[in-house]
């Protein structure tokens, strides 16, 4: 699979228009890429009751994961933060479960030409696997 990492990063950078955000107001987006070629988008989703709030790369895995897609090149998230928005700590798990081969790229959505990019183990390394 050949990553195009601009066009992904541009997709998370579209889908923050879609963030429910209204007691952060920080629009996060965030763009999955299949091994097969498909872009699932995703954004925060915040509660009133502020732990259940769902962030971009959670919202984006689940909906690829519910339509049946499991096998993931690579994941964009794009927000106004310098450097690009790292996935918090809950994400980071969920990728090294799900999308453990994954390129992660972060941009600030100021400067969606600045990419950065890691590795889920360089993320999250030693990560907590269920032994069935
Ligand atoms: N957020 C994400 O969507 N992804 C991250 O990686 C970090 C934080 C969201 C959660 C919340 O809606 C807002 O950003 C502020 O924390």
């Amino acid at each position: 699979m050949v990553i195009n990492k601009i066009k992904l990063v541009e997709a998370a950078a579209a889908a923050r228009a879609n963030s429910v955000s209204p007691y952060s107001k920080f629009q996060v987006g965030a763009a999955l890429l299949t091994q097969s070629g498909e872009i699932v988008s995703g954004a925060n989703v915040e509660s009133a009751s502020y732990g259940l709030t769902c962030c971009a790369e959670r919202v984006a895995l689940f909906k690829a994961l519910t339509e049946g897609l499991n096998s993931f090149a690579a994941i964009a998230v794009v927000a106004p933060a310098r450097g690009g928005p790292m996935p918090c700590g809950a994400c980071r798990q969920l990728l090294a479960e799900y999308a453990p081969e994954a390129r992660v790229f972060v941009a600030d959505s100021r400067d969606l030409k600045r990419i950065r990019q890691f590795t889920v183990r360089q993320l999250l390394p030693s990560a907590f696997v269920a032994v069935p």
